[in-house]
């Protein structure tokens, strides 16, 4: 379908891709899928069974068993696994702590790598993720690698924790810096900026700012291609 694109959305925790991919795919009338809430179900699934992210055999056994799928709910995306709803729970500290370990396995990027291609394989997907624009869609028509300075993206993350949930910013810093180093530094697939991927700094930017600029990118990919 050549009146259809695909959108790569890559960057470091708390860059704004969620919420920024989530806007651009509604206007654009595109399906948004989020990469990440598919490691982060790999990871609860870990967490119930009492697997550590460094037990790679049973990682891969684990995985396997898994059915892991993406739904469009009221409220945005609906994540089930095995056919539960979960959500709220892969939103939860622990497994932010504990997903970059998780998601550093072999076995469970080639399973989601797999599912994510899928999914794209009609285009008109808007994917955000670490690796959408180097590894799982290469041929993705519009790639951006959002990003921001880390003292931002920890005071973003800062604001969206509910009074109880509050810890120092300074924590939130030292732990987005940490999930970076070892997302930037694993040997699959790691976090890095494609070639022909446009670099946007949302450091100084509203959310509208963002989306209204990928929206630009996206038309001018459009004009180009007809
Ligand atoms: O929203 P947030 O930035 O906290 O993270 P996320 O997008 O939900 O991704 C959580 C973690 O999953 C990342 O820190 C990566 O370790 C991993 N991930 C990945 O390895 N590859 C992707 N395409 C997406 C996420
Ligand atoms: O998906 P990722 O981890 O890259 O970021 P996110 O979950 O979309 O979170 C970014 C947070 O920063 C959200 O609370 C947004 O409201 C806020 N924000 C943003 O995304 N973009 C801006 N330009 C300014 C603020």
């Amino acid at each position: 379908r050549s009146d259809r694109m695909n959108v790569a959305l890559d960057g470091p925790a708390g860059a704004g891709k969620s919420t920024v991919a989530r806007q651009v795919a509604k206007r654009l009338g595109y399906v948004y899928v989020d990469t990440g809430a598919m490691y982060r179900a790999v990871t609860l699934a870990a967490i119930r069974s009492g697997i550590r992210p460094d037990e790679a055999d049973k990682l891969r056994e684990l995985v396997a068993s898994l059915e892991i799928a993406l739904m469009p709910g009221p409220e945005g995306q609906v994540v089930l696994l095995n056919g539960e709803d979960v959500t709220e729970q892969i939103r939860t500290r622990d497994v932010t702590l504990s997903v970059s370990a998780v998601a550093a396995n072999e076995a469970v990027r080639a399973k989601l790598v797999d599912l994510q291609r899928k999914m794209a394989s009609e285009r008109g997907i808007v994917m955000d993720g670490r690796d959408i624009g180097t590894h799982v869609l290469p041929d993705a028509e519009l790639k951006v690698f959002l990003t921001a300075s880390v003292q931002i993206r920890a005071f973003r993350r800062f604001q969206e924790l509910k009074e109880e949930d509050r810890v120092p910013i300074e924590q939130l810093e030292r732990e987005i810096a940490e999930r970076d180093r070892s997302d930037e530094q694993r040997e699959i697939s790691p976090l890095i900026c494609a070639k022909d991927a446009v670099v946007l700094d949302s450091s100084d930017m509203t959310i509208e700012q963002v989306v209204e600029a990928i929206l630009d990118m996206s038309r001018t990919k459009m004009a180009e291609a007809k």
